[in-house]
């Protein structure tokens, strides 16, 4: 059978068998299972020959862009000299020459990288590290995490657990005990007292939002909290930057405590904010990043924790070791791809190019804000969420059923058919999300803006 022909038995079988992640199925009873066969560049194909802008970089993975034969050539290279190897006990030159690199990249004295398939199973595998850490420096109780509101950390218990998300949770309870939450940073919709949209007032947002941590580490006891998990900018939500001021408050409150800090890196790492790691972006220190995604841009999966030396120490002696893995973590053929894709980032100078275009992307996108429907634009980088409103000067949101009517009745449907691939999430208020490949330009930005307007205004004449 031709692969990039999807017949009617290939529809069926999809259908019967194929079990699709967080998919409503019932959907399917009526409409076509959307086939995505090819890519190149930005954009994507299905099995009609239909071409689509990737405004989402598959899930914020394919940084350099689709159809790249080198990164293909770098996997069926490694495949064929070692197709796999266990990196328990023992090494892989390219496993050895990407945490090198990484532990170069990261900040300070990140130096130690533990890899993991994906991102879930570096969350999980920091909050191991977390709690076994404490134990063998002599803080047994340390186990507890503070994570924020409405942030996405993964599906595996732990990472579920730390994820602020109650919808995705209720049916798989009861989870991981021990984690907690603490508001996020949404300026758009924080306190009366910080509205006034001053860089002041960001400032106070910031360090009242940061506080709310150090009071959940008080209320808790800080002999009892191991970890704090938060994204450089939060992405569930629809985008939420940090404010001025934001991390360096929270970095003092966690050595206030000998808290660690886990900056959760699986989408803000390798160029979606202009840096190999967003902790620089915003000049903060973290004990631990989580990273994966964009590692590969999506070639071959891959996930990564790195460590400073300070949490390493206590596995470097003795008898102790960390008993911990993954039967694929840091896969051969993963790492050699993840080298290339550095590789690619370096000769083409990604972070750079996300660095000099960045405000033409916001400005293209702020032009959406004369719409009635939308509320806010925020985000930076190659990462934005367009927040969809009533009433503009209220900020009234869509109820529930409402927002089921615009999202899932209309908007998903009506961007993916008008040739937009990206995401209108309802998880906290109704949003639009945008992270195209980092080798985008102004006229990939101009189709996002326009398919937008085009689609946005009709939901709107809808409602
Ligand atoms: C911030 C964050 N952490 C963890 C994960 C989980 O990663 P994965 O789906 O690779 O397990 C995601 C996935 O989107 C994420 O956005």
């Amino acid at each position: 059978m031709d692969p990039f022909r999807i017949d009617s038995s290939r529809q069926q079988a999809a259908r019967d068998h194929l079990w699709m992640h967080f998919t409503r199925h019932s959907t399917y009873d009526t409409h076509e299972v959307p086939t995505i066969v090819r890519g190149e560049g930005a954009y994507i194909w299905d099995s009609h020959g239909k071409r689509y802008l990737d405004g989402l970089a598959g899930l914020f993975v394919v940084q350099v862009g689709h159809g790249r034969t080198e990164l293909a050539e770098a996997a069926a290279k490694q495949a064929a000299e070692l197709a796999f190897f266990p990196l328990w006990s023992y090494a892989t030159p390219g496993a050895i020459d990407l945490a090198e690199r990484l532990a170069g990249y990261a900040p300070g004295d990140l130096n130690r990288v533990f890899f993991t398939s994906g991102g879930g199973e570096a969350v999980e595998s920091a909050w191991k590290l977390a709690k076994n850490y404490f134990k063998l420096t002599g803080k047994p109780t340390k186990h507890k995490v503070i994570s924020r509101a409405i942030a996405y950390h993964g599906t595996t218990a732990g990472a579920l657990s730390i994820t602020g998300l109650p919808g995705m949770k209720a049916q798989f309870e009861p989870l991981v005990p021990s984690t907690f939450r603490v508001p996020n940073t949404n300026l758009y919709r924080a306190p009366e007292q910080f509205g006034g949209g001053t860089p002041e007032d960001e400032r106070a947002f910031g360090r009242w939002a940061a506080d709310r941590i150090g009071e959940a580490i008080e209320f808790e006891g800080p002999d009892t909290v191991a970890a704090v998990f938060l994204e450089p900018v939060q992405n569930a939500g629809g985008c939420f930057p940090p404010p001025a001021g934001y991390f360096e408050r929270v970095r003092e409150i966690c050595d206030e405590h000998d808290v660690l800090l886990v900056s959760d890196e699986v989408i803000c790492a390798f160029g979606r904010l202009g840096h190999m790691f967003a902790c620089e972006r915003y000049g903060y220190q973290p004990d631990i990043i989580t990273c994966a995604k964009g590692l590969t841009s999506g070639y071959s999966p891959l996930g990564a924790m790195i460590a400073t030396d300070r949490l390493f120490e206590p596995f470097a002696k003795g008898d102790t070791s960390f008993a911990h893995g993954y039967t694929f973590g840091g896969h051969p053929v993963s790492t050699a791809v993840a080298m290339t894709n550095l590789d690619i980032f370096e000769r083409e100078q990604i972070n750079e190019h996300v660095r000099e275009t960045e405000a033409d992307f916001r400005a293209t996108l702020g032009r959406l804000r004369d719409l009635p429907i939308v509320g806010d634009v925020r985000g930076e980088g190659y990462f934005y969420g367009i927040e969809l409103v009533k009433d503009k000067s209220t900020k009234e949101s869509f109820d529930g059923p409402e927002s089921e009517r615009l999202l899932r009745g209309f908007l998903s449907g009506a961007l993916f058919e008008a040739g937009l691939y990206c995401r209108a999430d309802d998880r906290g208020d109704p949003v639009i999300q945008l992270a195209p490949p980092l080798i985008s330009d102004q006229a990939v930005f101009d189709e996002i803006e326009s398919t937008l307007r085009d689609v946005l205004t009709r939901a709107w004449s809808q409602l």
